[in-house]
């Protein structure tokens, strides 16, 4: 028998789930609340995934102010989250909104490249005011693109984490219920067994 939630084998078979997390350093609460959600998805089988930082977009992201002068390692990861079947995003909030480097890197992407990918929104903060980076900043920026955004999005605050690399039991409960509908906008039935 399958545990709960485990997608049938067809419906995982080659889908890529691929998280972009906008963190500039490791350790990183923001990779880690990415993270977490990629880890959730692998385990239910819904598909393969991949997670890249601003970090593996290399030095070259700061100046690129268009695709085509993207070196290969900027390129690399453009593409790997251009081609993915659903993105897993993250930011930190910087002076109230998403990091200038993370939205520059959606800059780079012309306005058809994201459209209809299902897309789950994150962000990590100080204040637990400032929550409203999902719904004011990042759900705007992936619905311009036509992306399909999850209605829940995931905010985490620094009482959040037990540390950098690991969040609470509590929160992770929450990462789990996002998990849930990434699964259904992937179109995988949950309670399946
Ligand atoms: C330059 C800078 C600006 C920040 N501005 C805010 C802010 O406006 N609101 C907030 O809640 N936290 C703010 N923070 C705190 C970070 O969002 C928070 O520590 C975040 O979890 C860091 O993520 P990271 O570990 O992935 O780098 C700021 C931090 C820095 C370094």
């Amino acid at each position: 028998m399958r545990p709960e939630n485990a997608p049938t084998e067809s419906a995982r078979q080659g889908v890529r789930i691929v998280g972009l997390s906008g963190n500039f350093a490791r350790p990183s609460r923001t990779r880690t609340l990415v993270s977490a959600v990629l880890d959730s998805a692998a385990a239910r089988g819904l598909g393969s995934t991949e997670l890249f930082d601003l970090v593996d977009a290399g030095p070259g992201l700061g100046q690129a102010t268009d695709r085509s002068q993207a070196d290969a390692q900027l390129e690399a990861v453009l593409h790997a989250v251009q081609s993915a079947d659903a993105l897993v995003v993250g930011t930190a909030v910087y002076k109230g909104a998403y990091t200038g480097l993370f939205k520059h890197f959606f800059d780079l992407y012309d306005m058809e490249a994201l459209a209809r990918k299902p897309v789950i929104v994150t962000a990590t903060g100080a204040s637990p005011g400032h929550a409203s980076v999902i719904d004011y900043h990042l759900r705007p920026l992936f619905l311009f693109f036509d992306a399909v955004v999850g209605t829940r999005g995931l905010y985490a605050v620094q009482q959040d984490f037990e540390s950098p690399e690991r969040l609470t039991e509590a929160f992770s409960r929450r990462v789990e219920r996002s998990v849930d509908e990434l699964q259904a906008m992937l179109h995988v039935p949950l309670g399946q067994s």
